[in-house]
């Protein structure tokens, strides 16, 4: 008689989940879900993984620098800027069902596929080099991105951040990053280079309630509305430390696992403050929340501002809940 085939023992490794086999698992949570919207966050891992690369031989490859021209806000362009952008909107183009691409460094929104018909239709913005002025020096950069779905028509119009069906970002440090919300908690993932794929490291992450420091332009605080010189003043009372990158993802990315407080004011030179909402604002904004932070235009939500054009610029405070809060009550307070 044949016997059984032995079963394989159990080795007691861990199941190595990756952002692919993640999405999936989210999309099956969807009974509707056309695997669109997966597709798309393949196409932005692909991407990540694309500048990761160029980004380690940097210095080494002729892509550091600026390319002598300036975006369409008066920033200096730097080469990877170029060369990040691009490749993001080529992946995102090949991929059916991106209807709109918005990027920090194009003018206008492009309209790549606004004749489709049937199936799902999605805009995706992104900031494809955060803190690029960092490049020169080693220093932290990201990829930020948001996800809208939008309707037969509808290719044009902005949406309030409250709408996103995904957001995220990616930061490029020690290790490559990819942080992600598709509106079920905030998951991470980290690059394995040897195997090519983002491995999941830590699901449903949660901002700490407070944190003990905060993460803001310092060198401006004279231009800053009172309210915000009041509460960093109560903040340094309390023996709050600073730390700033100039890097918005890797200033974000420490108060979302250490928890405190980032904050882009308003100043005296500008006064919506510098970072632009479509793209920077509104996807950290809902991934904070996800997290169970918040994330404010100093007396609103940022999620609910009601955008009117691609490149606005808003004021953003985040982080803890408890800090957010104390910041907002200094600022109504007459
Ligand atoms: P980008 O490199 O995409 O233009 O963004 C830079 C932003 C953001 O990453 C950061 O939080 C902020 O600029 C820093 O500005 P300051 O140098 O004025 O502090
Ligand atoms: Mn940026
Ligand atoms: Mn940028």
């Amino acid at each position: 008689m044949a016997q059984a085939a032995p079963v394989v023992p159990l080795l007691g490794q861990p199941s190595f989940i990756t952002l692919q086999s993640h999405v999936l698992g989210e999309e099956r949570r969807h009974p509707g879900a056309t695997g669109t919207l997966s597709w798309i966050i393949s196409a932005l891992s692909i991407a990540a993984k694309t500048i990761a690369a160029k980004l380690r031989t940097a210095g080494i490859e002729d892509v550091l620098g600026d390319i002598g021209a300036e975006n369409v806000q008066g920033e200096r362009q730097q080469k990877l800027d170029v060369i990040a952008n691009h490749l993001l909107i080529q992946l995102l183009r090949a991929r059916e069902g991106v209807a709109v691409i918005g990027s920090e460094e194009n003018d206008e929104l492009l309209l790549v596929d606004a004749a489709a018909a049937g199936g799902r239709h999605y805009s995706v913005l992104f900031d494809p080099l955060d803190g690029s002025s960092n490049l020169d020096v080693a220093g932290g950069v990201g990829t930020i991105f948001s996800i809208f779905q939008i309707g037969d028509g509808d290719s044009g119009t902005l949406q309030a951040g409250r709408h996103q069906v995904a957001a995220g970002y990616v930061l490029y440090g020690p290790s490559t990053i990819f942080v992600l919300t598709t509106g079920h908690g905030v998951h991470m993932f980290v690059l394995d280079p040897a195997v090519g794929a983002f491995i999941r490291v830590a699901e449903h992450l949660r901002i700490p309630a407070r944190g003990n420091t905060y993460a803001v332009n310092e060198a401006n605080l004279d231009g800053f509305p009172p309210a915000y010189r009041r509460f960093l003043a109560q903040c340094r009372a309390q023996g709050y430390g600073s730390r700033y990158a100039g890097a918005m993802v890797v200033d974000v990315h420490r108060v979302l696992i250490k928890g405190g407080v980032f904050m882009y004011p308003p100043t005296a030179k500008a006064p919506q403050g510098k970072l632009r909402l479509m793209y920077e604002a509104n996807p950290m904004a809902m991934l904070i929340e996800q997290a169970g932070g918040r994330a404010s235009t100093g007396t609103q939500p940022i999620l609910d501002v009601q955008p009117d054009a691609l490149h606005q610029r808003v004021p953003v405070v985040l982080g803890s809940p408890e800090e957010v809060a104390a910041l907002e009550a200094m600022l109504a307070a007459p």
